[in-house]
């Protein structure tokens, strides 16, 4: 493992894999491979046979090793003693089987600022609060809409509150021990959206008081298919499973009816599972244990304010926000090139400059409306386009990949 821990700026924390001359500030799409996550499967590769299901000497292997990885991630993200960690996907996949075990009746509660993973999973009649001006406003909104659903109804009616860590679109950070905080207080239980906080900050589900926890292995440079959602075990015991088959089952009689669930991570994971996957995200988890969060938190804000004085240096660039300029954000930003379409950008910036990033809504289509709207009227231009780009950053981002986006995006008028 390679963890060089230098000064902030010219120092790369965690190898991750690319190409040279290629700049990649597509993060938080999917991060780069880190290099300890492709070590770990390779050496698992060899040895690569059947989990739970096979007495080898290689099928015990790959499910200790698959067990092992399941311990690490939850030990990483502070996972209580009976919190399950159910391996999934990714963290769509996550908050899909979340919805899927929520007992009936409970209400979900969240914000019109999330990216669709964290929206278009919940029932029906959940409640979608306005898009907060503020942290503290956020905290407001959600302690007023749980004391007016608690009102007149019965106290054990299942309440979710679901809300991101960190926004895809802004980078905003959500504050989630204040969230969790007022959703205890009203007996309701939160699941924040880690996709994009976990990549760049410790997330710590006991510290914080948060119930569930979903994260994907692709943002977290560990790009083999793996995700998880970690949490409360009593709800997720009691759900059907959320896929019915093989190794989720104790018994299967000759009636249709005739099943015995298990209970467990094994409940919702029937099939042969993600091995690999797991084995790669818990690598990064652990290289990101040994590391100093502190130093690694410095070097992306350095880059981060680079960037976005950088951009705030143009005058024909106007940034994205929720929140106020300076509320806690991870490295991500984004902005629109006034009179250019924001496609066009980006396909240039890629022809011409080898620089990667994002244009479009960011599957947070009522977010990024909305911001592209307040963006036109703080800055009272006319000619902004109805999408937006996004650049973001991680281990293996430097000064000069910043440098190499704000040149080129200098050079369009
Ligand atoms: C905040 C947030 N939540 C959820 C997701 C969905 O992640 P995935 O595509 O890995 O399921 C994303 C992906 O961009 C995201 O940014």
């Amino acid at each position: 493992m390679s963890v060089t821990l230098e000064s902030p700026l010219s120092a790369r924390p965690l190898d991750v894999l690319g190409v040279p001359g290629q700049i990649n500030l597509d993060y938080a799409a999917s991060a780069p491979c880190a290099r300890v996550a492709a070590d770990a499967v390779a050496e698992l590769l060899p040895w690569y046979a059947s989990v739970h299901r096979g007495s080898g000497k290689l099928s015990r292997h790959c499910t200790l090793a698959y067990e092992r990885a399941r311990q690490a991630i939850g030990d990483f993200f502070g996972a209580r003693p009976d919190d399950h960690v159910v391996f999934t996907r990714n963290t769509t996949d996550a908050l899909n089987l979340l919805s899927r075990a929520l007992p009936a009746g409970t209400t979900v509660v969240s914000f019109a600022g999330e990216h669709h993973a964290n929206l278009l999973p919940w029932p029906r009649a959940s409640v979608r609060l306005p898009v907060p001006a503020s942290p503290g406003e956020a905290v407001r909104a959600l302690n007023a809409a749980l004391t007016e659903l608690r009102r007149g109804a019965p106290a054990d009616r299942p309440v979710l509150v679901a809300v991101t860590g960190a926004s895809n679109v802004t980078g905003e950070r959500w504050p989630v021990a204040e969230l969790a905080m007022v959703a205890r207080r009203h007996g309701a239980r939160i699941v924040v959206d880690a996709a994009q906080l976990a990549p760049h900050a410790p997330v710590d589900v006991a510290a914080l008081g948060v119930d569930y926890l979903a994260v994907s292995g692709h943002k977290m440079y560990a790009p083999f298919g793996a995700g998880a959602l970690l949490g409360r075990g009593d709800w997720l015991d009691a759900a059907p499973p959320y896929l019915a088959g093989g190794g989720a089952t104790s018994h299967v009689g000759a009636a249709t009816h005739d099943v015995r669930w298990v209970t467990g991570p094994a409940r919702h994971e029937a099939g042969t599972p993600n091995l690999l996957g797991a084995a790669a995200l818990a690598a990064v988890c652990t290289a990101l244990t040994d590391a100093d969060p502190a130093a690694l938190h410095a070097r992306e804000q350095a880059l981060l304010a680079r960037l976005r004085n950088g951009l705030a240096a143009l005058p024909h660039v106007v940034e994205l926000r929720t929140f106020g300029p300076d509320a806690p954000r991870v490295g991500i930003v984004s902005f629109v090139v006034a009179g250019r379409d924001s496609a066009e950008v980006s396909a240039e910036l890629a022809q011409q400059h080898d620089v990667g990033i994002r244009d479009g809504l960011f599957c947070a289509h009522p977010l990024s409306r909305r911001l592209l709207a307040e963006a036109a009227t703080r800055s009272g231009r006319t000619d902004l386009p109805p999408t937006a780009l996004r650049a973001s950053l991680g281990l293996g981002s430097t000064t000069e990949d910043v440098d190499r986006l704000l040149t080129a995006l200098a050079t369009l008028a």
